[in-house]
């Protein structure tokens, strides 16, 4: 049976992260402060398999409500941005968190789907996303386009998309999760969410089939990297016990009133997801294929080398900020893919 059109998944992409836009820094933890930088800076590193440089023009693809964009300025990685997404819903919400940090003169949104980019050839010196390519129907067309507007010489980082196999592997810890969450809501003391499993809510999970489009294999994501002339292409992956742990916990979330979580669960939940991703990191990463691990990640560099001579080196200091400031309020949930 043929799936939905093209278009349709581009109009269902759109509303779904329009209504999802208020409250979805909430949902996924997301903090543009040190540990915010942190997390993404390392994803990028992680992507290019290299020390970070920093970039003057920088283009991000789905960008959502700004983890990626607002959190590299931030960081000092990259000095302009230009936020996209098909969502205006979205945007409004990243202009609004741009204004509020002080970024709003180093981004600039524009609503576009990434398969046609109305922006000028040869003007990027990166270009990069989070939990977006799995989401877009014409992914060669997309990375023609991502070859157009990037400067000969410059550079392509993608993360946070699900592999073929890690996506069906979270399904286990999620599974559990609602089994044992009545008894879980129990012994921390909260009540059902309200709204838990009512039709809108299930409307809403039956949307997610339709938008998330592809998981997949390290050969693939590299493929399209590959057919649309790009060199240097590598995929790497990320997240495995981390991953299980972090789906077991906001799924065991998803089915409770919030509010009634005694913060302890939420310290526990933190700290336990940092240490496997540790766990991860320094065993399992380099040991694994990639195409186990939950998330994987892709770079590319375009042919050429007039983009490199944009860029410099950064010194230490974006890695040096990559501790989690042990006084803060860890949030409900991790944003480590979609
Ligand atoms: C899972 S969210 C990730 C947002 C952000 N990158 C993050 O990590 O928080 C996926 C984003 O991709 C956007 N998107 C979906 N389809 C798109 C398309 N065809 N072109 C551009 N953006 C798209 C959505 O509107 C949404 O903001």
């Amino acid at each position: 049976m043929a799936g939905p059109s093209a278009d349709t998944i581009k109009d269902v992409n759109t509303r779904y992260h329009d209504v999802a836009a208020a409250d979805y820094d909430a949902k996924w933890g997301i903090s543009y402060e040190p540990d915010g930088q942190a997390q993404v800076t390392g994803k990028l590193r992680k992507a290019l398999g290299a020390p970070l440089a920093t970039y003057e023009r920088a283009l991000e693809i789905g960008a959502g409500t700004g983890y990626f964009s607002l959190n590299l300025l931030r960081a000092g990685v990259v000095e302009q941005a230009v936020a996209t997404d098909i969502s205006q819903g979205m945007l409004d919400a990243l202009s609004a968190s741009a204004a509020d940090l002080g970024l709003a003169d180093r981004v600039e949104t524009v609503r576009t789907e990434a398969e046609r980019l109305p922006l000028p050839d040869d003007s990027f010196d990166l270009i990069f996303g989070h939990a977006v390519l799995h989401h877009l129907p014409d992914l060669d067309a997309s990375f023609r386009e991502f070859r157009r507007v990037l400067k000969p010489g410059g550079v392509l980082a993608f993360a946070g998309e699900p592999s073929h196999y890690g996506d069906r592997l979270a399904a286990l810890p999620k599974r559990a999760a609602l089994t044992v969450a009545p008894a879980w809501r129990r012994v921390v003391g909260a009540g059902r969410r309200l709204g838990f499993d009512d039709p809108v809510e299930q409307q809403a999970h039956a949307l997610e089939h339709v938008v998330d489009v592809h998981a997949f294999t390290p050969n693939e994501l590299g493929g399209f990297a590959r057919r649309a002339g790009f060199e240097d292409v590598r995929v790497a992956g990320e997240e495995l016990v981390a991953g299980w742990f972090g789906w077991a916990n906001r799924t065991l979330e998803s089915t409770a009133e919030l509010k009634q979580v005694p913060n302890l669960w939420f310290q526990y939940a933190y700290r336990g997801y940092r240490a496997l991703k540790v766990v991860d990191e320094r065993v399992l990463e380099p040991r694994l294929p990639a195409a186990i691990f939950y998330n994987l990640l892709v770079s590319a560099r375009a042919p050429g080398s007039g983009g490199r001579s944009r860029t410099r080196r950064m010194n230490g200091a974006a890695l040096r900020s990559e501790t989690w400031e042990s006084g803060s309020t860890p949030s409900p949930s991790f944003h480590s893919g979609s």
